[in-house]
């Protein structure tokens, strides 16, 4: 009985996911899985993949460069990719990754690491 218990659990738990994602990722945790290859750990733009990209990625911890941005565009090339944003293609788009309320709370981690507002 406890055995069938404990198989029903697992089967409803990998059914049903969200329901028992009892740890839902922050942003900063889905920026350092998903993000930091390209754009780094500080978000600089100097990931691990940064060398093997012909166009850099974004300096995300730049003042200067983010707030020429506004939040709606940053969302769109998240969801998107560069190319929605007609910016590189090398920036994939997270759709199906991430959902809208993660993909939110990455545009907020985004303007705390460059510490900046975005465009109007
Ligand atoms: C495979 C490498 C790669 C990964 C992984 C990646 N990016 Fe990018 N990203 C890029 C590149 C390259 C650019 C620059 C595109 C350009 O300027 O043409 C970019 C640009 C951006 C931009 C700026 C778009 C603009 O309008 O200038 C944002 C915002 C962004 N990335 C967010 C993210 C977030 C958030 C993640 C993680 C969920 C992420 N990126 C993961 C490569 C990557």
């Amino acid at each position: 009985m406890y055995r069938f218990a404990a198989v029903l659990g697992a089967v409803i738990a990998v059914a049903m996911p969200s329901l028992y994602d009892a740890h839902a990722a922050t942003a900063q945790e889905n920026y350092r899985l998903y993000c930091t290859q390209c754009h780094g750990i500080t978000g600089n733009g100097h990931g691990i993949n940064a060398d093997g990209l012909a166009v850099s990625a974004r300096d995300h911890s730049s003042a200067i460069e983010m707030s020429k941005l506004t939040d709606e565009e940053l969302r769109l090339a998240i969801t998107k990719g560069g190319e929605a944003v007609t910016k590189s293609e090398l920036m994939p788009p997270w759709a199906q990754v991430l959902r809208a309320n993660e993909i939110d709370e990455l545009v907020v981690h985004l303007r705390k690491l460059c510490k900046c507002v975005a465009a109007k």
